[in-house]
């Protein structure tokens, strides 16, 4: 689009966005933000977006994960580190499961800015604005603290290009070499309770005791070396705005924030600010689509976000809860398929998951979670399209957030270590049990198309 401008936004209308009270403060924030470098390179996102388009052709598999949002306060190296290992690990098994390679997007260095279902809080007859993520205001319940202050920006960012910078280091420093990743895994198979996912470890492990008889050992780069992309919801546009850059190479606009970026089931407003702004940019871009999301304006989201059909452009981030994908997936399905729309569909077995534990606390039934992407997949399955991904909400730390899993959290447990920001979060344990579970479903897919198609 020619006539696009990184500051059009500004003309449309906004939702789940803070006022600043401050305008001049947060015009320096901007200011200041527009001369530091953008935390991702062009190049990168070019190349996400090409592998996302082998996802859309089922040359690919897409698990993207990650934080509901990152904090400030539990910023640390050990937990990049470990949400990074569970997410290698989770990849190697969905590799093994889908027989295709595995494109690992997290929920990092970036995922700060918050959607509400609701403006105000009230606690104790208390009524005070909501909480809306790091990079606007604070968790504490003061009135101070629910002030949105710009600053925070400068701080999010910071934390981005730090976490960002450690992602990149492992990724090609050794720690992500797959007999590693494997062994943490066999780890996990030798757990209580766990003895049902050994067969499987140990199919993996015989193929990299082939590999390495055969010569392909850890001195290949591609078995010590991962990709690993970062993304986060595209809410706060003061942000965006200020980290949007010129490509030289292609002339485009690049977001440069992360490598990919969605827009929220809150924020997909054909005619609104958010889509105004991700219709500009060359990044992979990803759309939540929930219940309330109709045929017609996916068409006309489709129609925007993506005009020159480019595969690998757009995710489809499919979030209905389980029990009810067979009620609107059909119909989206359908819209794609009128429109001729290249698209990856993803699942986010998450956001329409959630429920209130007796105890009084946001959870998430693992098995609902598991359930919702089968469903996901028993429809791709009916309607012949392709299942590209998943998307979780996770942690490499062994929080008591979401019900249920080998270990079996219970609602009694889950005020031990209840530690997420905002949306309850899949522990390492339950992730890696979980990307078993989906690895099973791929096997079984495949099998079940082959046969289908009458191939032995
Ligand atoms: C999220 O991904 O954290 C989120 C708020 O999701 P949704 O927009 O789908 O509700
Ligand atoms: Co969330």
């Amino acid at each position: 689009m020619s006539d696009w401008q990184k500051s059009n936004w500004r003309n449309k209308p906004r939702v789940q966005m803070p006022d600043y009270l401050d305008q001049e403060a947060l015009n320096a924030v901007e200011q200041q933000l527009s001369k530091y470098p953008p935390l991702v390179f062009a190049g990168e996102a070019r190349s996400l977006k090409d592998k996302l388009a082998a996802a859309s052709r089922g040359e690919a598999f897409l698990l993207q994960g990650g934080d509901c949002a990152e904090s400030f306060e539990q910023f640390s190296a050990d937990g990049i580190r470990d949400t990074f290992k569970v997410m290698l690990q989770m990849a190697m098994v969905l590799t093994y499961g889908a027989k295709v390679p595995v494109v690992k997007v997290g929920r990092m260095a970036g995922q700060f800015a918050k959607p509400r279902s609701a403006p105000t809080e009230v606690k104790d007859g208390v009524e005070l604005p909501s909480y809306r993520g790091d990079i606007i205001n604070e968790l504490d319940f003061t009135s101070e603290a629910r002030v949105p202050n710009p600053q925070k920006m400068l701080q999010a960012y910071t934390q981005a290009a730090a976490t960002l910078n450690l992602l990149r280091a492992f990724s090609t420093g050794g720690y992500a070499d797959v007999h590693q990743v494997h062994s943490w895994t066999l780890g996990f198979t030798e757990q209580e309770n766990s003895a049902r996912y050994r067969a499987m470890a140990e199919r993996i492990s015989d193929t990299l005791d082939f590999m390495t008889a055969a010569g392909i050992g850890s001195e290949n780069a591609a078995l010590r070396t991962v990709d690993f992309y970062t993304s986060h919801e595209a809410l706060l546009l003061e942000y965006e705005e200020a980290l949007t850059r010129i490509d030289s190479t292609s002339g485009k606009w690049l977001a440069g924030s992360g490598h990919m970026v969605w827009i929220g089931d809150r924020t997909r407003q054909p005619d609104g600010a958010h889509v105004e702004y991700c219709s500009g940019i060359l990044n992979p871009i990803g759309l939540k689509c929930g219940p309330t999301t109709t045929a017609d304006d996916l068409k006309v989201l489709m129609k925007k976000l993506n005009p020159e059909n480019e595969a690998g452009r757009l995710t489809l981030i499919a979030r209905f809860g389980a029990g009810s994908v067979g009620d609107h997936l059909p119909r989206l399905i359908k819209a794609v398929k009128e429109e001729g729309a290249n698209v990856v569909w993803s699942c986010d077995a998450m956001h329409g998951n959630t429920i209130k534990s007796a105890s009084g606390y946001k959870t998430r039934p693992f098995d609902s979670v598991l359930r919702e992407v089968r469903e996901f997949f028993a429809i791709h399955q009916a309607e012949g399209t392709i299942p590209g991904g998943v998307h979780f909400e996770m942690t490499g730390q062994d929080v008591t957030e979401c019900t249920g899993g080998v270990r079996d959290v219970t609602d009694e447990d889950l005020s031990d270590r209840y530690h997420t920001a905002c949306d309850p979060r899949l522990n390492a344990s339950q992730s890696l049990e979980l990307a078993f579970l989906v690895a099973e479903e791929l096997v079984a897919m495949r099998s079940e198309t082959s046969q289908s198609r009458g191939v032995a």
